[in-house]
């Protein structure tokens, strides 16, 4: 059993407690870019980047957008390497922002 097996297991042993564990989101995130072919993925709120680095194996582009300052330059620092990943510095509830890097 792998980790991420054994963290969702507990969860569930536990009753399914909410907040469900990232590993169960980042779990569900992907399997759903596999069964609807999705090749884009956005994500509002980046904090440490942790759903980019579980994810970015499974979209042809990943567009995350966060409000803070400082962790969007962390991010930005981090997935720096990975051209098709995208940072966003700003309100993702403002939806030019999305539009604008979606081209
Ligand atoms: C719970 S964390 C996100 C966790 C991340 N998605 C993950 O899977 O690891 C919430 C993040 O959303 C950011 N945030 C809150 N409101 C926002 C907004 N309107 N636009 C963009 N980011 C926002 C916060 O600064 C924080 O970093």
């Amino acid at each position: 059993m792998t980790r991420e097996e054994q963290i969702i297991r507990q969860w569930v042993l536990s009753g399914r407690p909410v907040p469900p564990p990232n590993e169960l989101k980042q779990r569900v995130v992907k399997a759903y870019g596999t069964a609807y072919a999705l090749r884009t993925l956005i994500e509002t709120g980046t904090y440490m980047g942790t759903m980019i680095w579980a994810t970015k194996d499974h979209f042809g582009k990943i567009i995350s957008v966060e409000l803070g300052q400082q962790l969007y330059e962390q991010a930005k620092a981090a997935f720096s390497p990975y051209p098709h990943i995208s940072l966003v510095h700003g309100d993702s509830g403002k939806d030019d922002i999305i539009r604008f890097h979606r081209k």
